[in-house]
């Protein structure tokens, strides 16, 4: 008999985290697990249209100290979704600006009777270091170039609900690799599925070091492009960096932006994807962004059902306890 516990992937020996803080240290079985319960919650929810009130009496405070579009809005709607309510927390407005550390800022804000705290900071390590200070669970959901887990797991989904399995796929990331959390959870993600992956971009935002997560480096998309299943365009992160790294955006854009031209190159069915911001007619062209080939908006929804299957599973086993109606 299907309990909602069961049925939406909360099974006590399968998931055992407190925290999401990265991919790099999942098992692909654990990634498949989130993955299989994503679409599962998209599939009971319409698309992720209805709510499925699992998490009722539970809160999710979003602690961002970076700006967001997607990643913050849909951690909200999911945990809508599932019934839970929200805090919302950005830097500007709020008393940071008055000298309250990190630490005493987000201990403030799940002194609220939080469950899940989720954070964006600019540096790298912050979820971690709150995943130790705080009792409730906490979320990655961007730490500077570090990771981005949430968003390697909606890219993978993509992949998976447009072209089927993982394993054999060639997938490009292109662009600022250096700069990038998407590229690194994507690429740790990606891996352990048993895709080929590609990093490609100018040689001053991707270093041949990339090679020892046992990627391919490239630095001619026109070469590579032939042998793409997917090409996940990532967007240029000038507030990351301290000099210039190429002449010109106008040079990049002629090197490697993904435009019609280049469709033509390569293959048939290739996917091409982007996790947004983008920036028309610098890696990709809106002619390609608004293309039959592009998912990108496929992608954000699938955020949604991505971040109510992770809510749902570090919130499921204090669910179990409170409501014991599991
Ligand atoms: N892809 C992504 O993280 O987008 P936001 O910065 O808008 O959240």
């Amino acid at each position: 008999m299907p309990t909602p516990a069961t049925e939406f992937g909360y099974v006590p020996d399968a998931w055992t985290e407190r925290h999401l803080l990265d991919l790099e240290r999942l098992s692909a079985e654990q990634l498949r697990l989130i993955l299989d319960t994503a679409v599962r919650f998209k599939a009971a929810t319409d698309g992720c249209r209805t709510k499925l009130p699992l998490l009722a009496g539970r809160t999710l405070a979003n602690l961002f100290f970076e700006n967001s579009t997607r990643t913050r809005n849909s951690f909200s709607l999911a945990a809508r979704r599932l019934g839970a309510d929200t805090v919302e927390f950005t830097a500007s407005g709020s008393s940071v600006s008055k000298g309250e550390s990190l630490i005493d800022t987000a201990k403030t804000i799940e002194a609220m009777n939080v469950d899940v705290a989720v954070v964006r900071h600019h540096t790298p390590g912050v979820p971690h270091l709150l995943g130790q200070a705080l009792r409730c669970s906490v979320v990655n959901a961007g730490d500077g170039p570090h990771e981005h887990p949430t968003q390697g797991l909606l890219d993978i989904m993509t992949i998976r609900e447009h072209r089927g399995e993982i394993s054999g796929k060639t997938v490009a990331l292109v662009g600022d690799i250096a700069h990038s959390r998407t590229a690194r959870s994507n690429i740790w993600g990606l891996k352990k599925l048993g895709a080929h992956v590609i990093v490609c971009g100018p040689a001053t935002l991707v270093s041949r070091r990339w090679e020892e997560l046992g990627v391919e480096v490239a630095y001619h998309l026109d070469e590579i492009l032939p042998r793409c299943d997917v090409l996940n365009l990532l967007r240029i992160q000038f507030e990351r960096q301290y000099t210039r790294p190429f002449p010109s955006v106008r040079e990049y854009a002629l090197l490697y932006a993904m435009n019609g031209k280049r469709m033509a190159r390569a293959k048939e069915n290739i996917l091409i994807m982007a996790p947004g911001p983008i920036n028309r007619g610098v890696e990709i062209t809106p002619d390609v962004a608004d293309g039959p080939h592009s998912v990108i908006l496929n992608q954000v929804t699938n955020g949604l059902a991505v971040r109510m299957a992770v809510v749902w599973l570090l919130c499921g086993p204090r669910q179990l306890q409170t409501t014991g109606q599991f």
